[in-house]
């Protein structure tokens, strides 16, 4: 049975495992190991909109692990005006072993997942992104040396889809979560209640606030742009809203000595951080991004394995 990545829900039961294997297959191939997991597979890779890191990271995870992928513009392929998702989810599975896509619609990533006869993954979306909260937990992992028990903290633009992704997938991790935001950008409610409710049942909390001085024992804090793609018609309102909720050095400072600051890229300097902030001695941002790729391959061999953990132990992943 194939299985779709639109939401941090769909990998409810396997984010673990994909982090720690993404984890291991970054020692592994750094030390020289060659695997050829993928060999023979093929993605499809559509983008309605720019991308540095997801596209290429993709692209050299399939290249690493011996696949290939195909990288494609929505534009040129006509997705909802040339040719409905849903026949463009048709053709592609005949010819590929799995699609990302990153769409300007979200109900085209719906349609396309709907039909399509192999997995589909949310390449970003107005909701979530959740490749890339795999990658942030992963390097949080790594840093912090678990992920139970923390506190994560989010500052900015609450209603983005990071913070949508970060709620789902820092709670499903056991974390406890705040989101920062003026109470206009809050969290769309039905993120806010879903996460509340994985929180509850694990004794943790998720606290969705004004007041940026609730920092004071977060071992992580986030950002993302203010204006995203979906809001740029908003750009000097969103400036001026959310302009007291850019991360400086003083936010840091108020937070426990160990920090880390994470931020998915691209970052806008003097809008949502400070630039001293985005590349100083807490911020982890660069990893981040490297992270994308490892996490990545853990997530592309889950899905194109029938099943996961024997073959994992087959080929020793
Ligand atoms: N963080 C992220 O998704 O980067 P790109 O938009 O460059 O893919």
């Amino acid at each position: 049975m194939k299985k779709n990545i639109l939401s941090m829900l769909d990998i409810a039961e396997e984010i673990e495992e994909i982090i720690d294997l993404g984890i291991k297959m970054k020692h592994e191939v750094k030390a020289g190991k060659h695997y050829d997991a993928l060999q023979g597979k093929t993605l499809a890779m559509i983008f309605d909109r720019q991308s540095t890191r997801t596209r290429v990271s993709f692209e050299v995870g399939m290249t690493l692990l011996g696949g290939h992928a195909i990288f494609l513009t929505g534009g040129e392929m006509g997705i909802g005006q040339r040719e409905s998702p849903e026949d463009i989810a048709y053709v592609l599975s005949r010819y590929v072993d799995a699609i990302v896509y990153r769409p300007i619609n979200t109900s085209h990533l719906q349609e396309l997942a709907a039909h399509a006869t192999v997995p589909v993954i949310n390449g970003l979306d107005r909701e979530e992104h959740p490749c890339q909260i795999l990658a942030d937990l992963m390097t949080i992992k790594e840093k912090k040396g678990r992920l139970e028990g923390l506190t994560f903290t989010f500052i900015g633009d609450g209603d983005d889809n990071l913070a949508h992704s970060y709620l789902l997938g820092c709670t499903l991790t056991g974390m406890n979560v705040t989101v920062v935001s003026p109470k206009k950008y809050w969290p769309n409610e039905y993120y806010t209640t879903r996460s509340k409710d994985i929180a509850c049942k694990k004794n943790h909390t998720v606290t969705i606030t004004e007041d940026i001085n609730t920092i004071a024992q977060t071992d992580v804090i986030a950002t993302d742009t203010h204006v995203s793609f979906w809001f740029d018609h908003e750009r000097q309102q969103r400036r001026m809203d959310l302009s007291s909720y850019m991360v400086t050095s003083e936010i840091i400072k108020k937070a426990k000595p160990d920090v880390i600051f994470m931020h998915c890229m691209p970052m806008y300097y003097g809008e949502e951080v400070a630039k001293d902030v985005a590349h100083g001695q807490n911020s982890v941002v660069i990893d981040e991004a490297e992270n994308r790729l490892w996490v990545q391959i853990a997530l592309l061999i889950m899905l194109l394995r029938e099943h996961p953990s024997e073959k994992m132990q087959e080929k020793n992943l």
